[in-house]
């Protein structure tokens, strides 16, 4: 039976609460499965700039460099946003993937038939969408230098560096393609090869490592028309590949197929740590009102189970509850639906753990 270390870090607005629902669930998976949860807690983002004055104190980060993974809610809020970005709470994030070397993100975005009306797009749009966007998480615009301020007189600009080299887009792409081969075998890569530099090598690079996968089945196409693809046929993609800025729009974009982003589970991967985390931001305007769908952290928990403890069963078995849970039409506010029972966040994080216990 499994020991396993998860570091926690609630974070900011809705991250504590939903963070906490994820923590009953895993609990419940050791009593069942008999493994034990060690969980410990350090402070990130705004929660941590109370404290330190630092989004990502040291010991945060020692603390996820010794455990085997690690669970974090959200970060950021209105308090912080006047902060230069050094100092933000979003700083602690960008440094968790860099310090964790956590350069494949996981974004999968599955529509459960039971949900289907909840998504704003009609039925036959959305009801076999089963996608997952794989995103690079260390590089390109989001951590390319030089960037920064600059004023001549009147005139202020300000600047930012988009660069990828070919072991970057390689090591994500291999990442893309041995995921599409234990699904429907299809890559779509993202770019605007029409345009930037930069996605010239990473088509051409994507288009390289393919020649590995012949069994796997590779598109190109740009990030403009992915958007509109994503809206008109999004049952189409299988694995979507992007760059870190293209993928951190699409991943928000497949929400809306979802119903909800309240649903969307992520794991960062690459490193010898992963991360796991909800899709969703901070939501402040609802914080600590017992109002946050918790689902996507309890799926966060399970694509943790899997991806960073190999119990491919126990992650099974979360999803099941959660499958079971909707079926029995228990909802928070975000995927209410007509005739449903109306839940908080703590009422669905008891229900789903229990129904771990009990099935
Ligand atoms: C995400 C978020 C982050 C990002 C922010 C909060 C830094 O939007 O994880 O998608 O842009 O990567
Ligand atoms: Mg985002």
């Amino acid at each position: 039976m499994g020991n396993f270390q998860i570091a926690l870090l609630p974070g900011d607005g809705v991250g504590p609460e939903v963070v906490r629902q994820a923590v009953k669930v895993l609990e419940a998976v050791g009593r069942r499965f008999g493994h034990t949860f060690r969980f410990r807690e350090a402070p990130v983002g705004g929660a941590a700039l109370e404290q330190t004055d630092n989004p990502l104190p040291p010991e945060t980060l020692r603390l996820c460099q010794s455990s085997d993974a690690v669970l974090l809610g959200a970060v950021g809020g209105p308090k912080w946003d006047d902060l230069p970005s050094g100092r933000r709470p979003e700083k602690a994030l960008l440094g968790l993937r860099k310090e964790l070397r956590l350069f494949a993100n996981l974004r999968p975005a599955r529509v459960r038939p039971l949900l289907v009306d909840v998504s704003p797009l009609k039925r036959p749009y959305v009801e076999s969408v089963d996608l997952v966007v794989v995103r690079e998480l260390t590089g390109g615009i989001y951590f390319g230098t030089p960037r920064g301020w600059h004023q001549e007189g009147a005139l202020r600009s300000a600047f930012n560096t988009l660069v990828y080299n070919n072991l970057e887009v390689e090591r994500i792409a291999r990442k893309a393609f041995e995921l599409a081969r234990l699904r429907r075998k299809k890559v779509t890569s993202v770019d605007k090869a029409n345009i930037l530099e930069c996605s010239q090598l990473w088509r051409k690079v994507v288009t390289e490592v393919s020649r590995d996968y012949q069994d796997v089945t590779l598109n190109h196409i740009y990030i403009d028309n992915c958007v509109m693809q994503l809206m008109a046929r999004p049952s189409q993609f299988d694995v979507i590949l992007a760059d870190n800025m293209f993928g951190d729009i699409l991943s928000d974009a497949a929400a809306i197929l979802t119903g909800s982003i309240g649903m969307l589970p992520s794991a960062s991967l690459g490193g010898k740590v992963g991360l796991y985390e909800p899709v969703h931001g901070s939501a402040p305007d609802i914080a600590g009102q017992d109002l946050a769908n918790p689902i996507a952290t309890i799926e966060s928990a399970s694509l943790m189970l899997a991806h960073s403890f190999g119990l491919h069963r126990e992650a099974a078995a979360v999803e099941t509850a959660v499958d079971v849970i909707l079926g029995s039409n228990y909802r928070t506010m975000d995927i209410l639906q007509e005739g449903c029972t109306r839940v908080g966040t703590a009422e669905m994080g008891d229900l789903i753990a229990r129904k771990m216990e009990t099935s």
